[in-house]
């Protein structure tokens, strides 16, 4: 059975996906019950000097308590999902075997996670169970896709909410702003095409999209974006 350390959002949508096939370790035993009735997971533990020997463990506290965590034991393996801690960093506080991390995203909670996976073939299955998962070959590449999925829901909902606005600027309703907006991104969602092909097929001579575009990039969208997926992985390096 997996072990889930941490009971918060994500330890939660990981477990939804997995049946409630899992056990649960945490520091508040009420926090633990609930989670086992909103999941379904089997058992539940407290964390001080949980024997982790010959655990799968996901790791799904928040990334400052690695350091707190008293742990006793060595595992089969971890996967840990916390932002930005590298491997190296998490074998001078847990032992184990095997070392993977996966990055999901928020999709998790509808399991509809798009998680990037640096590891074991466990740790691909267990997040294809929850969304997407792909293989990344270096952890940097991981810390990256960290930016771009794990961040983009907050990138983009500031997009969602700029659109609906501009929406109401031009006098429609807010309710019916944001259901168009809502719409677009699922209309965009089911598009399997490279973003150029999309835009081109769009923007037809001197046209609407045209000159929405024109508006864009005179107050440089892309660059923002660019910019953003950017910050985002070099704060990944600071954590
Ligand atoms: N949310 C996302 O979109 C997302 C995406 C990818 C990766 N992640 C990673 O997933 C991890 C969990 O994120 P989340 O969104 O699920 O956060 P969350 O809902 O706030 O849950 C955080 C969990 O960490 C535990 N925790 C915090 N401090 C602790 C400590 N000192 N000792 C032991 N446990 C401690 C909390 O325990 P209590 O409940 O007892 O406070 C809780 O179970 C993070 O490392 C984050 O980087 C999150």
């Amino acid at each position: 059975m997996i072990t889930i350390i941490g009971n918060g959002k994500m330890a939660l949508a990981i477990a939804k996906g997995l049946n409630g096939e899992v056990e649960v370790v945490g520091r508040n035993e009420n926090k633990l019950k609930e989670f086992c009735e909103k999941s379904g997971a089997k058992k539940y533990y407290l964390l001080n000097d949980f024997d982790i020997t010959n655990k799968t463990i996901i790791l799904a506290t928040k990334p400052y308590a690695l350091e707190l965590l008293s742990l006793k034991g060595k595992a089969k393996e971890i996967i840990s999902i916390m932002a930005g801690k590298k491997i190296e960093e998490i074998g001078k506080y847990i032992e184990s075997e095997i070392y993977s991390r996966a990055m999901p995203n928020v999709g998790a909670v509808n399991q509809a996670s798009t998680t990037a996976i640096f590891g074991s073939d466990t740790a691909y299955d267990i997040f294809s169970k929850i969304g997407t998962a792909i293989k990344v070959n270096s952890e940097k590449e991981l810390d990256i896709a960290t930016a771009i999925a794990g961040s983009g829901p907050a990138f983009l909902a500031l997009v969602a909410e700029a659109i609906a606005d501009g929406g109401v600027l031009c006098g429609m309703s807010r309710e019916m702003s944001y259901e168009f907006t809502k719409g677009l991104f699922k209309s965009f969602a089911s598009l399997d095409e490279k973003p150029v092909n999309i835009k081109d097929s769009v923007m037809s001579p001197a046209g609407t999209t045209a000159t929405g575009i024109e508006k864009l990039e005179e107050n440089g969208v892309r660059n923002s974006f660019i910019k953003a997926i950017k910050g985002a992985y070099e704060k990944s390096q600071k954590i």
